[in-house]
């Protein structure tokens, strides 16, 4: 948690104007999109939409933590869904595995952009789960 008084103020307006900025983004794509109509570039598009608006959600529990004070994670919650989540880990892995043969099988450029983006995506999905599996750990 942010120290009280100034300090903390600062921060949540670095934070609330940090959303701000994730909200114009997700408008102009809006806009963007309108002028498209090829699949990859409306996709891409969509993508990068879809994340900001998603940034915006996740400035705001930052905000609604520091605001509110509120309890964001159940451990015990987090601890019943331990082992399901290690199941998803390995899914991850093989996703990952799959992804970085495709991209590295294949020589035409569309198909590496499309195998770059979701071998990201599965190893953020990986990360994601370990650093939410590590939560248990630290808070227990
Ligand atoms: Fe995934």
């Amino acid at each position: 948690m942010e120290d009280a008084g100034p300090k903390r103020e600062l921060f949540l307006k670095t934070v609330k104007e940090w959303q701000a900025s994730e909200a114009d983004a997700c408008e102009r794509i809006e806009k963007l999109m309108k002028r498209v109509k090829s699949p990859l570039i409306t996709t891409t598009l969509d993508i990068m939409k879809q994340d900001s608006g998603r940034h915006k959600t996740l400035l705001q529990i930052i905000i609604d933590s520091i605001e509110g004070n509120k309890d964001l994670v159940d451990i015990k919650e987090l601890a019943d869904l331990s082992s399901t989540l290690r199941e998803h880990l390995a899914i991850e892995s093989k996703m990952i595995h799959v992804a970085s043969n495709t991209y590295e099988s294949s020589q035409q450029y569309i198909v590496q952009y499309i195998a770059s983006f979701i071998l990201a995506d599965e190893k953020k999905h990986h990360e994601m789960l370990n650093k939410l599996l590590s939560l248990a750990e630290v808070k227990t």
